[in-house]
């Protein structure tokens, strides 16, 4: 087995990754400045190794002595510091107990440009003002479900590589190319000059059906926020309205269950 490092004070600054350095700046904010190199945080074994299987680059590893022994085979090649604390330290660290015995700090994979990243891209997401971190991760992974080639992101919606957004979408916010889209809501005109038809998502009487859209352009379908939906102006920037239809007195679905059923609704075949 590869050589690791036995950490046994919580203090210890090599694990700044996985800590609260200072409680009065919020975890996200650490996590996504510029200062600290901008890493995001993988927790649970099944998470670890399945970031460890891909490109990621991985800065280190923090794994309880069982999960060593379990993870030793996709641990062996990781060229990052490995290191290995007891349960109690680790969950002092780390501070609650998603981790399950192993948490792995990774690069924040580096922005394209807009138009690299949807280069040959068909279909697309594009969320407004989605504030919670789980419903983004639920998109991240339905996205990465039905094949979509990206999702995009205004600048108020949140951070898809929280550590409890990348946990919910179950590691595929790492691996869904993704991007922010400014300014808002013109830069949408570049999705059109692309070549994308925006469809906007609003179960709005006056929206068309959903099996009614034309599947045979390319797609960026516009998901709203939680609560009041998306805005008039991201509305005035749709080519097309869709709802997906409901019983009589319910008012919306939940914008991660919205975005499942649209996916599917335009996946390509190939489906398994
Ligand atoms: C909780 S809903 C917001 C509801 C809000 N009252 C509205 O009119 O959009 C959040 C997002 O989910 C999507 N959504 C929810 N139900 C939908 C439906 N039946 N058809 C199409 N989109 C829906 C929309 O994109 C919406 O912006």
């Amino acid at each position: 087995m590869r050589d690791v490092i036995h950490v046994a004070d919580v203090r210890d600054a090599r694990l700044s990754d996985y800590s609260a350095i200072d409680p009065r700046i919020p975890r996200r904010d650490v996590e996504r400045a510029a200062v600290s190199g901008g890493y995001a945080i993988c927790e649970g074994p099944l998470l670890v190794r399945r970031t460890l299987e891909t490109d990621a680059r991985v800065r280190s590893v923090l794994v309880t002595p069982s999960r060593l022994r379990k993870l030793a085979d996709i641990l062996d090649g990781v060229d990052a510091p490995i290191y290995v604390a007891e349960k109690a330290v680790l969950e002092e660290v780390v501070g609650y107990a998603f981790h399950r015995g192993a948490v792995a700090s990774v690069e924040r994979p580096v922005q394209r440009p807009l138009a690299a990243l949807l280069e040959g891209a068909r279909r697309i997401a594009v969320c407004e003002g989605i504030t919670d971190h789980e419903n983004l991760g639920s998109i991240f992974r339905n996205a990465a479900a039905f094949g979509l080639d990206a999702v995009l992101l205004d600048p108020t919606t949140c951070d898809p590589l929280y550590r409890r957004s990348i946990r919910v979408s179950m590691g595929h916010a790492l691996r869904v190319p993704w991007a922010r889209v400014e300014p808002w809501p013109d830069g949408l005109d570049r999705l059109r000059e692309l070549g994308f038809t925006c469809v906007a998502l609003t179960p709005g009487a006056d929206s068309i059906v959903l099996d009614e859209i034309d599947r045979s352009v390319p797609i960026a379908f516009m998901l709203g926020t939680e609560g009041p939906g998306l805005t008039a102006a991201a509305l005035g920037r749709a080519d097309v309205r869709v709802r997906i239809p409901m019983a009589p007195g319910v008012d919306s679905l939940n914008v991660a269950a919205t975005s499942a059923l649209a996916f599917r609704a335009i996946a390509d075949d190939g489906l398994v």
